[in-house]
């Protein structure tokens, strides 16, 4: 059977890489995907949100099964075209997409749902927005655009004046287009963060090994916000209480509250969790797998995707147990462009991709890179996501770094303590 990736980033190589080894599976096409998701695959030169063309390509294909990458092409409606199209597709419709189109609508069904999360106050003018950070006691506010922004829409502001400045932007600046027409002002949420990732057919819940992500560009959580500058899995604090827990009070209200209100959920529900003093708190809800957090989790599920995948599209979830993981922890290192997440440049040759794909246990997934003649080029912020297993997360990171060291061109970094907040908390 032939499959469908829709995307061009880290996390849509490493669902054709998984999805290419079930048995069921023919071919993978990924559209418009990149330099390596044409070795794992191949690519479509069609774009993440060219959804005419991209249903036309399923139905002459006879695709059995799309799966949707990224968060634009999902929230502009993308599953509900191929269901109208009578095509297979995994994702969430339009609707239910909201849960991470617009970060009002999430904070809405939280309450409606009795979902903990932090508190939070809604503005549509940016002088009542100023007003009311000029009457609070707290000087600490987190201040988010509504809609997408590409992972930039949010600031978590240590004063008055940082919060001001990043209301001025988002509203009157519109430094994040019309996202920022409603805007959220939270509380600061405090503790440690770990992704919990389910997949739900409407009704049925799988959560997915917890991985944690590393926002920020530089090394100790310093530095500006990214789309994620690595990860790695198993969390260790996601331990099978704080699972229990984030199930209970998160995961089942929240599908549950959605099939109420007509916007049944279906596809990856990624829950983005603060660890606080308080128990688990909802810090934003996705729709789709995470990137950097796909490429270690994927790279130690042992189940087969396509299976599972299908079973969600089909509502028939409950015909998995359980999932099957390898022991083993993985670790993801993004290596990035130069002047990433602010501007850069494009179009640099990368040397020693074949050496580290020799090394055992390695998977070096390409983010943003594309074949020149017989060139792999530097084509997005985030280039490479280099992800190796190992015995324990030490020994995981320990090889990741390795394969790191083989790859190079002109004004590559990338931060070096990823899966370090590990070891925070001894393990159990
Ligand atoms: P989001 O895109 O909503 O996940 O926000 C991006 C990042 O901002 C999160 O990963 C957190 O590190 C931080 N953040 C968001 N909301 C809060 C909050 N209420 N308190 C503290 N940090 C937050
Ligand atoms: N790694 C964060 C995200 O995928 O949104």
């Amino acid at each position: 059977m032939k499959v469908l990736v829709v995307g061009q980033g880290g996390r849509e190589h490493a669902l054709v890489w998984k999805l290419s080894q079930s048995p069921a599976v023919s071919e993978v096409f990924c559209a418009p995907g990149n330099a390596g998701t044409a070795i794992d695959g191949t690519n479509v030169d069609i774009s993440a949100d060219d959804v005419d063309r991209l249903v036309k390509f399923a139905q002459s294909e006879e695709i059995a099964l799309t799966v949707v990458g990224p968060e634009v092409p999902l929230v502009a409606g993308i599953v509900d075209a191929f269901q109208v199209a009578k095509l297979r597709v995994f994702g969430p419709s339009k609707a239910a997409a909201q849960l991470e189109g617009s970060k009002v609508f999430a904070k809405e069904l939280m309450r409606q749902a009795n979902v903990p999360t932090a508190d939070y106050w809604v503005f549509h003018d940016s002088h009542e927005a100023v007003e009311f950070i000029n009457g609070r006691e707290a000087n600490s506010f987190v201040i988010k655009a509504d809609g997408l922004a590409a992972g930039k829409g949010v600031t978590v502001c240590k004063t008055k004046g940082e919060a001001i400045h990043a209301i001025r932007e988002a509203m009157v600046d519109r430094a994040f287009g019309e996202a920022g027409r409603e805007l959220l002002i939270e509380e600061v949420l405090v503790g440690q963060e770990v992704s919990i990732l389910a997949l739900v057919d409407g009704r049925t819940i799988l959560t997915l090994e917890a991985s944690q992500d590393h926002k920020a560009a530089h090394d100790g959580d310093t530095g500006p916000n990214t789309g994620g500058m690595g990860a790695y899995s198993p969390a260790p604090f996601a331990t099978s209480e704080v699972m229990d827990e984030v199930i209970q009070k998160i995961l089942i209200p929240t599908v549950h509250t959605m099939r109420k209100r007509g916007t049944e959920f279906t596809g990856v529900l990624y829950a983005g969790i603060m660890l606080t003093a308080q128990g688990p708190k909802v810090l934003e809800f996705n729709v789709r797998f995470g990137d950097p957090e796909a490429q270690p989790v994927l790279m130690r599920m042992k189940t087969d995707l396509f299976e599972l995948l299908s079973s969600a599209a089909d509502g028939r979830l409950s015909e998995f147990a359980d999932l099957e993981w390898d022991d083993r922890a993985a670790v993801c290192v993004v290596m990035a462009s130069e002047g990433y997440p602010g501007p850069y440049e494009k179009g640099r040759p990368i040397r020693g991709l074949d050496d580290a794909a020799k090394l055992p246990d390695t998977k070096v997934f390409h983010a943003g890179t594309v074949q020149h003649g017989d060139q792999v080029v530097t084509d997005g912020g985030r280039v490479l996501g280099v992800t190796a297993l190992g015995s324990d997360i030490t020994a995981a990171k320990k090889r990741a770094y390795e394969a790191v060291k083989c790859i190079r061109w002109d004004g590559a970094w990338c931060r070096k303590d990823i899966s370090d907040k590990a070891r925070i908390m001894p393990p159990t």
